[in-house]
């Protein structure tokens, strides 16, 4: 969610900062803005908007040390008053995240007659930093951050300290990079890998002070203290989109690699024996996650009920954390969540541990949040992803979850498929299904301007009805449901008619009678029918995409990706820009 960046060099550093913002775009912000160094005097320049329409007002400036935000709107409309940095005397700030007690603090700020110019609640924290202020930044910052309540990574300029970059956090992600003659930071490893691949993880409660030689870390007392720059493990190239349109269509292609190297490093690791012991022991699974983890979620629990003996519940993080949940004892939750760093899924995992389950977390990103509070964590490799809209990410949760509820499975000696035979399977069949891109291409076009659209599958069908709607309504903006199949009767049938769409996936021999009364049903009411099937099916007048066949259990890994293409091309078709959806952010970092 929204970004911080900077750099302070022995050179220019503008041009880099740019780039930093350019590379935090993806996260999905609404105001960018940037506070340099310029003759001893702090420069801020913001705008809502683009990140390319601060640029020209950069034109010709320099500086050695800066800072960058890419504003992702929590507290005030994006406006060009509340983007960031924000100024009060001597400190300009940049903050992600929600200082949830402003109200509080700023009717104390008033007593002393000092009022925020912005409706943000992040301007408090630059107005506290001038009210603490006795020469000391240090030390500011320690009073400041006692009375502060939320989440927060926050980057200071003090006009004191010429080329000095101060930096704080709570639960906010917050890395510091190091390469020749320059230190940087930034909220999100990608904006910083392709300067250095030396980085440090800020700890809660670390205060960190850098300028061009050197990067000092003071613990939460004040005293300092060494923290280690260590080698990132992203490719510098990871971050690029080659010669594809965009990020999203890259990351569709990227699936069958993504999906080889997750198996392979699994297969490899293993789990802990601690966590071999839990699940032996488990009689129950709680699957943790939002938005398409979360579809990723009803798919380890459709997955855990057929292949094992144990029972199982899928549940959003968000709803999770607010409710008495009872947990059964030796219940494992397994917590997805690609970034590792949404907030409902990092405080669901807190809540789960403290009422005594062992936590397995899936995650894409090593060293996320997630994994420093999870027991066990299985990263998969998808590689960074860049476009909003998760693809190869959620393909990865799914193979991940197969993984591990497999193991589970050969535990109470049911059989599963090994590794092996599920990788060259799975890869087949999904660079086979990449072959209908242009097939969604058309079928996008012929359904533009659709007004309605409903996506529907029964079981393991219905997770991925659920991320095809989610998909789509992202990045086509058009209103989309995703529903058993057999829940259409239940009254969305009501809004059936000739501007409607209806994709139904089908995989399942089981379950195809069912779902063929259910596109007579549409069929019989005027609504169109889209079929998306590994099966041989009847014709029933309707539109079939073929993809090929596997057992059950395995298509959602498959059946996904022409619900992505079709999101993709839907998007394409309109103009819109299936990278950046609007409103939205990558990794919601806040409640
Ligand atoms: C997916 O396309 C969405 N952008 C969103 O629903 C996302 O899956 C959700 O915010 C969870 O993110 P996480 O996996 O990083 O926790
Ligand atoms: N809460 C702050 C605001 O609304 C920061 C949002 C962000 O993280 O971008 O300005």
């Amino acid at each position: 969610m929204c970004g911080i960046v900077g750099f302070v060099s022995e050179k220019n550093c503008l041009e880099e900062i740019k780039g930093g913002l350019e590379k935090l775009e993806y996260r999905g912000y609404d105001s960018a803005g940037v506070a340099f160094f310029s003759k001893g005097k702090i420069s801020t320049l913001k705008k809502k908007g683009r990140v390319s329409s601060l640029f020209p007002l950069l034109q010709g400036k320099t500086s050695n040390c800066g800072i960058g935000h890419t504003r992702w709107a929590t507290h005030g409309a994006p406006s060009d008053i509340n983007a960031h940095p924000h100024r009060c005397g001597k400190f300009v700030i940049v903050h992600n995240g929600i200082i949830e007690n402003y109200g509080e603090l700023k009717k104390e700020l008033a007593k002393k007659d000092k009022y925020p110019l912005s409706e943000t609640d992040s301007e408090i924290i630059a107005m506290l930093l001038d009210n603490c202020y006795k020469g000391d930044v240090v030390e500011a910052v320690r009073e400041v951050v006692k009375k502060l309540k939320g989440a927060f990574a926050v980057a200071v300029l003090c006009e004191d300290f010429v080329g000095k970059i101060f930096l704080f956090k709570r639960e906010n992600p917050l890395i510091v990079g190091r390469g020749e003659g320059f230190f940087c930071f930034a909220s999100d490893s990608p904006a910083l890998i392709s300067h250095t691949p030396l980085l440090c993880k800020m700890k809660d409660g670390d205060i960190c002070e850098i300028d061009k030689t050197q990067a000092i870390f003071y613990e939460e007392k004040g005293k300092i203290v060494e923290r280690v720059f260590i080698p990132s493990s992203l490719k510098s190239d990871s971050a690029n989109k080659g010669d594809f349109q965009s990020f999203m269509l890259k990351e569709i292609y990227d699936i069958p690699k993504a999906i080889k190297n997750t198996l392979c490093k699994f297969e490899k690791i293993g789990l802990s024996s601690l966590a071999q012991k839990k699940l032996r022991n488990a009689n129950h699974f709680l699957f943790l996650g939002c938005g398409s983890a979360y579809h990723a979620c009803v798919y380890g629990k459709y997955l855990t009920e057929k292949i094992t003996p144990l029972c199982a519940s899928a549940e959003t993080a968000g709803e999770y954390r607010y409710r008495r949940s009872n947990l059964p004892k030796n219940t494992v939750v397994v917590a997805v969540s690609q970034s590792g760093e949404t907030a409902d899924t990092v405080t669901a995992v807190k809540k789960a541990k403290s009422e005594g389950a062992f936590v397995i977390a899936i995650t894409n990103v090593p060293s996320s949040t997630i994994t420093t509070f999870a027991h066990e964590s299985l990263v998969t490799l998808a590689e960074v992803e860049i476009a909003v809209a998760a693809t190869k990410s959620y393909n990865t949760q799914l193979v991940a979850l197969y993984w591990l509820v497999s193991e589970v499975a050969l535990m109470h000696k049911k059989a599963t498929y090994g590794a092996v035979y599920l990788g060259e399977k799975l890869r087949s069949a999904i660079i086979k299904t990449l072959d209908v891109a242009e097939e969604m291409h058309r079928i996008a076009k012929r359904y533009l301007g659709i007004s309605k659209v409903f996506f529907l599958g029964k079981n393991f069908d219905y997770a991925t009805a659920l991320e095809g709607a989610l998909k789509m309504k992202e990045i086509s903006y058009i209103q989309v449901e995703g529903i058993p199949s057999g829940e259409i009767k239940h009254g969305p049938l009501a809004l059936i008619d000739e501007n409607c769409l209806v994709v139904h996936i089908i995989t399942d021999y089981t379950l195809l009678d069912k779902c063929l009364n259910v596109v007579e049903e549409v069929s019989a009411r005027g609504g169109e029918t889209l079929i998306i099937t590994s099966l041989n099916l009847p014709d029933k007048g309707v539109k079939v995409v073929k993809i090929p066949k596997l057992d059950a259990e395995l298509m959602p890994i498959v059946s996904v990706i022409p619900t992505q293409f079709l999101a993709y091309f839907m998007a394409v078709e309109m103009g819109l820009d299936a990278d950046k959806p609007r409103n939205l952010a990558k990794s919601v970092t806040v409640e």
